[in-house]
């Protein structure tokens, strides 16, 4: 027979090649893309070896079933997609966790008495358009179907489209209360995404709140060599003010704000921009810190583009409040794993979605170096195979007690 080590070293391996980027190191898994494709694929062949029937809901996101779908389920999983350059870790251990957990269960003989079912999430991470989790907050009624599909890539293709090319049919997306009604329980596991873990691992208490926002600044293209530095309306000069406020007014406050994304145009050497388009994602402990923070960033971006001359907007793209992780469900979560370290991220889950809707509690494996949304990403196989065994003790008691 396989060890549970051997099983999970061939699973990660032939998951572990779909859209990693050879250059880079680094996964670029987009949403709705030939790597999403081949995800799916590998997902429902996962389930299709272990006799578990798979289905894809209205808005995108897969269920393997062990038992028949239906209400009580206990349902664990995560995502597969990725953010550009991501980490092998961030989703896909919850996944392949979700598949091997059951493998041990059925081993053992355990004989549930719900359903189990193992989930991926459409889109967690919103790389390609935008707006992270997008399926869980389209299942949960947290994203209007018709926002969503409107949504652009960079290349200005809309997620309809996109769907539509990939076989998906865009016009089922909404709100899913017989998808919602069948989540008895959700237990997501992912990898610990700071230095906040020292133990193989832990349970989760809640998540900030966070948001992205646009920040669109429009100025006036001119010439690099001729232009007087008094004739200019440089929308970099804004951006760069709105980037140091961030820092700062993130540092006073305890939060965290980060500009990970621009776009200048047009982007030429020798010549002054006409628009910079930043994306700012903030989070913080608490909403009114989050706000302050927000509007302190805000406050500066408006201020240099007045003094500068060029117009300014900041859109927020997505808010998504703090959650706390219910209580009894991650006493008995932390119980059945023999006891766990509770901690709180700042990273956003699909289980943070789910919360608003169901009893959900998420389960951490150990990052060695706190390193994420990175290539450098990592954990250690004993760190995994415990977080496996400690997802099939607790679906195991979910399921059968
Ligand atoms: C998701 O990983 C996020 O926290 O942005
Ligand atoms: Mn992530
Ligand atoms: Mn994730």
């Amino acid at each position: 027979m396989t060890s549970a080590g051997e099983r999970f070293a061939r699973d990660w391996a032939a998951l572990a090649r779909i859209g990693r980027d050879e250059r880079t190191g680094g996964y670029r898994r987009y949403a709705w893309t030939a790597a999403d494709l081949e995800l799916r694929a590998w997902f429902a062949g996962q389930a299709r070896h272990r006799g578990m029937a798979c289905e894809q809901d209205r808005n995108g996101n897969q269920w393997a079933w062990w038992g028949d779908p239906g209400p009580g389920a206990v349902v664990t999983g995560s995502h597969l997609d990725s953010v550009p350059d991501g980490g092998a870790y961030d989703g896909p251990l919850g996944v392949l966790s979700g598949f091997l957990a059951i493998d041990e269960l059925r081993e053992r003989g355990v004989r549930p008495a719900r359903p189990v079912a193992v989930v991926c999430f459409a889109d967690e991470e919103g790389a390609r358009f935008g707006v992270a989790c997008v399926g869980s907050r389209l299942l949960t009624g947290a994203l209007d179907p018709h926002v969503a599909r409107g949504l652009r890539d960079a290349d200005g293709v809309t997620l309809d489209d996109a769907m539509r090319k990939a076989g998906a049919d865009p016009a089922a997306m909404r709100a899913d209360e017989e998808t919602l009604d069948r989540i008895g329980a959700f237990v997501e596991l992912h990898i610990e995404q700071g230095r906040a873990l020292d133990a193989p691992v832990g349970i989760a208490t809640g998540i900030w709140p966070h948001g992205r926002w646009r920040l669109r600044l429009r100025g006036e293209a001119n010439h690099a060599g001729t232009t007087r530095l008094a004739d200019r309306h440089d929308p970099m000069l804004p951006y760069a003010a709105a980037v140091l406020a961030a820092r700062e007014a993130a540092d006073r406050a305890g939060a965290l704000a980060t500009f990970g994304k621009v776009t200048v145009d047009p982007g030429g050497t020798n010549a002054v921009p006409s628009a910079v388009d930043g994306w700012l994602d903030a989070r913080a402990r608490d909403e009114a810190t989050l706000d302050t923070l927000v509007a302190e960033i805000s406050a500066s971006a408006r201020s240099s583009a007045a003094a500068h001359g060029v117009d300014v907007e900041l859109c927020t793209e997505s808010l998504t409040p703090g959650v706390a992780f219910d209580d009894a469900l991650s006493g008995r979560v932390a119980a059945a794993a023999g006891g766990l370290p509770a901690l709180p991220t700042g990273a956003g889950h699909d289980a943070g979605i789910l919360s608003a809707r169901v009893p959900t509690a998420m389960l951490f494996v150990r990052n060695p170096t706190g390193v994420s949304h990175s290539p450098a990403e990592f954990a250690e196989t004993a760190d995994c195979l415990a977080g496996i065994s400690a997802l099939g003790a607790v679906l195991e008691n979910l399921a059968c007690g």
